[in-house]
């Protein structure tokens, strides 16, 4: 298969991150050093919190926030379904149960009348997922949540984005970021924890390093969930091009929504006024034509996907009988199309004009 013309996403890289990265490798420190504590500042600072600890990935930033938490076999962490799979699977990691709630038909993210009901007992947390980069309903979710239950941000798709003007990152007890290429800003791999609470911070930082307190000395079980320099480095300088990103994206976002919008039997995404959203991608729900509409737009050269088949279906949750009515109906019509910021106005148009031809005839 030919690779698309126009691509769902494409990282913004130039010579700074090369001469980034050049400048860690002349240094001789690869790893755990200066540029990660640099990364973490800046980001920290970005998003308005106190803490920022770097991670591998996003996958076992997730792992570390439940394990700082202490949640473990015996616990149930509430999760959406509508999300991807390691939101779902990190509770797993850590022996914990998850539960899976409904979204809400508009925005996709957790609905928190559904969370009140599914949680129990042995509820230890709640996950929001910013869907796309949209904040979830965060004060409904801590209304829900009360005292007894954390509520946690999956904020891997929401660098930059804002809920009632606060960033992203600061609306939970603790969030994660990922860096990965089709996020708003990369590091190729990568994730991030951000937190108010320094003994979680501390935690984070034991066992992102093998429980390792000062040179083997090893407190606690830990993993080597450790992020390079490298990959830090070229950290900050994606930090440093995210508001031009983001910029470009809610311009191509808004001139998409605009022509889509009056295409009878498109739906283009619905923004809660409370949210700031970043538009990390860009799912509209089509009719019952969406996989036509997938399939002509893959033979025209443009990419589109699902985002996401429904964690709950999937073969690693065989056996959670989950009843998400609203999840599935979503992920029988949600379609992702390009939506990047070195889209150009041709391209745009294209893609418009494509799901336009697709859909009428
Ligand atoms: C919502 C969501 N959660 C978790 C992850 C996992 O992050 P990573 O791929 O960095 O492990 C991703 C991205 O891949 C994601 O989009």
């Amino acid at each position: 298969m030919t690779a698309p013309r126009i691509r769902l996403a494409r990282p913004v890289t130039g010579e700074e991150e090369v001469d980034a990265i050049r400048a860690v490798l002349a240094s001789g420190v690869l790893t755990n050093g200066p540029r990660t504590a640099e990364f973490e500042r800046v980001f920290a600072q970005r998003h308005d919190v106190a803490h920022a600890v770097a991670f591998a990935n996003g996958t076992v930033a997730l792992a570390a926030m439940y394990l700082a938490l202490g949640i473990g076999p015996g616990d149930e962490v509430v999760v959406p379904s509508m999300t991807f799979i390691s939101s779902a699977t990190s509770v797993l990691h850590v022996g914990a149960t998850p539960v899976f709630a409904d979204v809400d038909p508009r925005t996709f993210n957790l609905d928190p009348g559904d969370v009140r009901r599914r949680i129990t007992p042995r509820t230890k947390a709640v996950l929001a997922v910013h869907y796309a980069g949209q904040p979830a309903a965060m004060d409904e979710l801590r209304e829900v949540c009360g005292d007894g239950v954390v509520l946690l941000e999956d904020a891997a798709q929401a660098v930059g984005a804002r809920y009632l003007g606060r960033p992203a990152g600061g609306l939970g007890r603790m969030a994660m970021f990922s860096f990965t290429p089709t996020k708003n800003i990369t590091t190729g791999e990568g994730g991030l924890v951000t937190t108010d609470d320094a003994e979680l911070a501390e935690a984070l930082r034991l066992l992102r390093n093998h429980g390792q307190s000062a040179l083997y000395r090893h407190d606690v079980l830990g993993w080597n969930w450790r992020i390079t320099e490298m990959q830090a480095a070229m950290g900050v300088v994606q930090l440093g091009r995210l508001d031009g990103i983001l910029d470009r994206k809610r311009r191509n976002a808004a001139w998409l929504t605009e022509r889509l919008g009056n295409i009878p039997g498109v739906t283009p995404p619905w923004h809660d006024p409370r949210t700031e959203p970043v538009h990390m991608l860009y799912t509209c729900l089509l009719d019952e034509r969406r996989d036509e509409v997938l399939a002509g737009l893959t033979a025209a050269g443009i990419e589109a996907r699902l985002y996401f088949p429904p964690a709950h279906r999937q073969a690693v949750f065989a056996g959670i009988d989950a009843d998400l009515p609203v999840t599935e109906d979503l992920a029988a019509r949600m379609l992702s199309l390009p939506m990047h910021s070195r889209l150009t106005d041709d391209e745009l148009d294209e893609v418009a004009a494509t799901v336009e031809r697709l859909v009428t005839r």
